[in-house]
């Protein structure tokens, strides 16, 4: 038999009973943790999203409640009435807050029986991820789970009222509308009433926000759920939350202010100082330096060696002389034996002509000068890995193709960077991550220090290329979004580069975007840019993408409209919240910090979503399902 709540209040949290709550009378209401059984003493640890508290049943004292408490199991849902007790000195536990006093039960309400759950909240070993999705609720029980979640809270509410203060405007935009470009596909919604369209939900809620500029509302800001069918990994789910916001007549350095604003304000909440302004960095120097967009600034940059080798060394090595020679340092990994440097080889993937040159130490005992001098030049120390790599030089056997045979690198092409060299830089950035990972015990970069100036290494990236080359479609495509303006120095080659659409040299490879993202510990958080607020730029961008007026019409016609009609200059940006709360908890995946996520398949297991609708729905929906 189970009891009612009745008008029982409950006067305390199961985390908030201290020892100078001794003597009072509480109610407690919680899930049963653990209990153990003493014969005539049971003890039960009941728990909420505070903490726990212990509580006594004692026979002597009570038999009938003492007996009816020999029915609770893990997960019930109880209430007790009790009176707040010192324990013995011998048991009490310092390792819990509450760990002075216990609660002597009184009375006892059962409110709910649980089934024996796949796995308790308080298991330590982890079962398999897939049945803590499917029993998601019992998941999110766990400490950690709850810890997770309050820090998401704490960090939205804390951004919410950093921009509220700044004079920003939290404004909803549409989850039903049209496509918006962010480069995923979309997510349909059919329509009953005309069908055969379609509404797309939201990527993002780009162009409403810039509508909202021009709409007079000076500072927009929204913490905003978007939805991208793209390929997920560990930092990507199907729908996820941005913190988006847009404001008139902005530099990119004030929205960069209000962004290491907020995030400090987020970090506090969380208990963690950050250091502002973040250090900035151009898109090319980042892929000279780091061979990627988003540089992990915990692990040291590359370091250009060709000059410490001879041009005799360099021929011998079969090194092209021309092209950058990348010594790649992994701090403190020690010794390796002999299989773990045979290891490092299927660890590198040549993006183009680059080639893995032994690691250092092979090469130093056959080059002992090269040695001195990179080792030098790099303040490496004997526990370091260095590892090269460079081209093969021309005509050697080791050359790896021809040099228009590249494989699209994955970063675009840019002005001061060749193909031949990004090919290097990227092959080269590849590999430092992936030896930073694979030895990440070994040099212990990545575990947290508790200070911060460490453990959070924030970079504004800025100065992207404006467009990428598609080396498949031969065709240029945005390299953030279709509105991003161009630098005012950079238009010229815009009004050239549109006369050579088809060309991978064109002018408009060297056309800068004021564009800019935040990176924090080689994870990209969040990008944004100064847009375009003129209609005749607008155009010339949409041609310039390949786009037919009459397509950009089609497409964007509404928002091309309402550039002319007084546009004022702006510019935004967004962060994946997400990832902010990922890093702050030090989670590994998205999945950790978001209640109800999805697996890399798209799939919701607790609810089971997607799936099949009625054929009558369907048939409402005039839409037709080709096996
Ligand atoms: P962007 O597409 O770069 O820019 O997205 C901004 C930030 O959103 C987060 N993010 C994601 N997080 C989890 N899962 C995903 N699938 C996912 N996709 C993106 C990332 C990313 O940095 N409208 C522009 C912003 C602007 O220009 O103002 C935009 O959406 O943290």
């Amino acid at each position: 038999m189970l009891d009612f709540l009745g008008d029982l209040r409950r006067t305390h949290m199961c985390g908030a009973l201290r020892a100078s709550d001794a003597g009072k009378k509480a109610v407690l209401m919680g899930w049963v943790n653990r209990r153990r059984d003493h014969g005539n003493l049971l003890f039960i640890d009941l728990r909420d999203r505070t903490g726990v508290s212990q509580i006594v049943f004692n026979a002597e004292r009570d038999g009938v409640i003492h007996a009816k408490a020999g029915a609770l199991r893990n997960e019930y849902v109880i209430a007790v009435i009790g009176t707040v007790k010192l324990r013995d000195p011998n048991t009490i536990n310092p390792n819990m807050p509450t760990g002075e006093v216990e609660l002597v039960a009184e009375e006892l309400r059962i409110l709910n029986e649980s089934k024996l759950p796949p796995f308790l909240p308080s298991d330590t070993a982890l079962t398999n991820e897939e049945t803590r999705l499917k029993y998601r609720y019992i998941d999110l029980r766990r400490d950690v789970m709850q810890f997770n979640i309050e820090t998401r809270h704490k960090v939205a509410k804390a951004i919410r009222d950093y921009l509220s203060a700044q004079g920003f405007f939290e404004i909803e935009t549409p989850f039903m509308t049209r496509s918006t470009p962010e480069g995923a596909r979309d997510y349909l919604v059919p329509s009953r009433v005309q069908p055969g369209t379609f509404y797309a939900l939201p990527q993002s809620p780009q162009m409403f926000k810039q509508i909202l500029m021009i709409s007079g509302f000076d500072k927009y800001f929204q913490i905003v759920r978007c939805f991208r069918d793209e390929d997920l990994r560990a930092d990507r789910q199907p729908e996820f939350t941005q913190i988006d916001l847009e404001m008139t007549y902005p530099q990119p350095e004030r929205v960069w202010e209000v962004v290491e604003g907020f995030l400090t304000a987020a970090f506090k909440a969380a208990g963690s100082e950050i250091k502002t302004p973040f250090p900035r960095m151009d898109y090319d120097e980042a892929v000279r330096l780091y061979g990627i967009d988003k540089p992990d600034l915990r692990l040291p940059a590359f370091i250009d060696i060709r000059d410490c080798f001879t041009p005799e060394n360099l021929q011998e090595l079969a090194i092209n002389a021309n092209l950058p020679v990348i010594a790649i340092r992994t701090p403190n990994v020690g010794e390796l034996s002999r299989k773990e440097r045979d290891d490092i080889k299927p660890m590198f993937h040549s993006k183009g002509g680059a080639k893995l040159f032994e690691d250092f130490k092979r090469i130093g005992n056959k080059f002992p000068d090269a040695a001195a001098a990179i080792a030098e030049r790099t303040g490496m120390e004997e526990s370091d890995l260095i590892v090269l790599i460079a081209a093969s030089s021309p005509g050697s056997s080791a050359q790896a193709g021809p040099q228009t045979a590249l494989p699209a690198p994955p970063l675009p092409v840019h002005r001061k960077v060749t193909p031949q060299e990004l090919a290097i830089y990227a092959s080269a950035g590849l590999l430092r991550l992936a030896l930073a990972q694979k030895y990440s015990d070994r040099h212990g970069i990545f575990k947290k220090t508790g200070d911060p100036a460490k453990d959070f290494r924030f970079l504004w990236v800025t100065n992207f290329p404006m467009f990428e080359w598609d080396e498949g479609e031969k065709r240029w495509n945005a390299a953030h979004h279709p509105f991003t303006s161009p630098h005012e120095e950079d238009m010229p080659k815009l009004e050239s580069g549109v006369e050579s659409l088809n060309d991978p040299q064109s002018p408009l490879s060297s056309v800068r975007a004021l564009a800019y993202d935040v990176v924090l510990n080689g994870t990209e958080l969040g990008s944004g840019s100064i847009r375009i607020h003129r209609q005749d730029i607008q155009s010339k961008i949409f041609r310039a993408l390949g786009m037919t007026d009459e397509e950009a019409r089609a497409r964007f016609g509404f928002f091309l409209e309402a550039l002319e009609y007084g546009t004022p200059p702006h510019g935004g940006i967004a962060l994946g919240l997400d990832r902010i709360v990922m890093i702050l908890t030090g989670a590994e995946s998205l999945r950790e910090v978001i209640p109800f996520p999805k697996t890399a398949r798209a799939v919701d297991l607790m609810v089971d979503a997607p799936t099949p609708v009625s054929e009558a729905q369907l048939k409402e929906l005039g839409i037709a399902v080709k096996k």
